[in-house]
């Protein structure tokens, strides 16, 4: 066997050795140490990932003065879809999108799933809720300005996801496939088909064939299950961002203040 090398010399600045996080201090709370447990993960998680940065980028900007309860309206709507994505994921746990099993899936949701009744109605007035707020938000960012230069391209992301809103809806209502869901889509669908040039081949995509029946509900429950919501949710990560980057709107009332140069008391002296 091979000697054993010396230990290297210790450097001078760690004798005496530096003391270890919480050395010598008295012991913690348990609720002490919890709080340092959750900010050792979230150190360790930012460490690796750099995430804080542009969560602080996000959360914590300027707003302008005058910012009221009217700017709450895009995170309520916001939250409504959020809702109505949880409430669908636990709804999709026990609905079956076929044309004979649908309605009683849907039946044994409400009568014999555990909070079944309230989760579907949670899901049912909630896309309600999100409508009206969406129209709400579209209101104000309407009647405070918000649509003009640089935010035209907001304005038109939010025109789309206006649109799929309302496809939302629209495909949402079939699912239970009673029949006041069946003949409601009927009528919806034979609308869709008296629009100009597109709108025959609209309603056929939409009946999934010449004939309205299981496939159309199979069409409408991938629709609305899986391409809608991967669409809205990119757009609205979308819209964030620009809302971030170009910071909201002043309310129409409060004046801007003009550049220190341009004052009019310093242009007349
Ligand atoms: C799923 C639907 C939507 C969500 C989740 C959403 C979310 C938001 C949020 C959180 C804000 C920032 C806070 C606020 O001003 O309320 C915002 C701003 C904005 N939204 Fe939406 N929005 C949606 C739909 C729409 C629609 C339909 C339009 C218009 C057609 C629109 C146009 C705008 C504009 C122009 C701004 C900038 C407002 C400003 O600078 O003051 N959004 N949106």
């Amino acid at each position: 066997m091979s000697p054993r090398l010396p230990a290297p010399p210790v450097p001078d600045q760690l004798k005496p050795a530096p003391k270890r996080p919480g050395e010598g201090e008295p012991p913690k709370q348990p609720v002490e140490h919890g709080v340092h447990a959750g900010i050792s993960a979230v150190d360790w998680i930012d460490e690796r990932t750099s995430l804080s940065g542009g969560a602080r980028w996000m959360m914590f900007r300027k707003v302008p003065k005058g910012t009221n309860w009217f700017y709450t309206l895009g995170s309520s709507t916001m939250f409504a879809f959020l809702s109505q994505a949880v409430t669908g994921v636990f709804l999709a746990m026990y609905y079956e999108p076929s044309a004979i099993r649908a309605y009683d899936s849907i039946r044994y949701i409400n009568n014999e799933v555990f909070l079944g009744e309230f989760v579907h109605g949670m899901h049912k007035w909630g896309s309600s809720v999100m409508v009206i707020l969406i129209f709400l938000h579209m209101a104000r960012t309407f009647f405070f300005g918000a649509y003009k230069y640089p935010r035209e391209l907001n304005w038109v992301i939010g025109v789309a996801l206006l649109v799929l809103t309302m496809a939302m809806s629209f495909t949402g209502y079939l699912l239970p496939f009673d029949q006041r869901s069946y003949w409601a889509s009927v009528v919806g669908i034979n609308i869709n088909g008296t629009g100009p040039l597109v709108g025959p081949y609209l309603s056929d995509f939409l009946r999934a064939g010449p004939d309205f029946g299981a496939t159309t509900l199979s069409r409408f429950y991938a629709i609305h299950m899986m391409l809608l919501p991967g669409v809205i949710g990119a757009l609205i990560g979308f819209h964030l961002y620009l809302v971030a980057r170009l910071g909201t709107t002043a309310p129409p009332w409060v004046r801007a203040k003009p550049p220190e140069a341009l004052r009019e008391d310093k242009v007349a002296s």
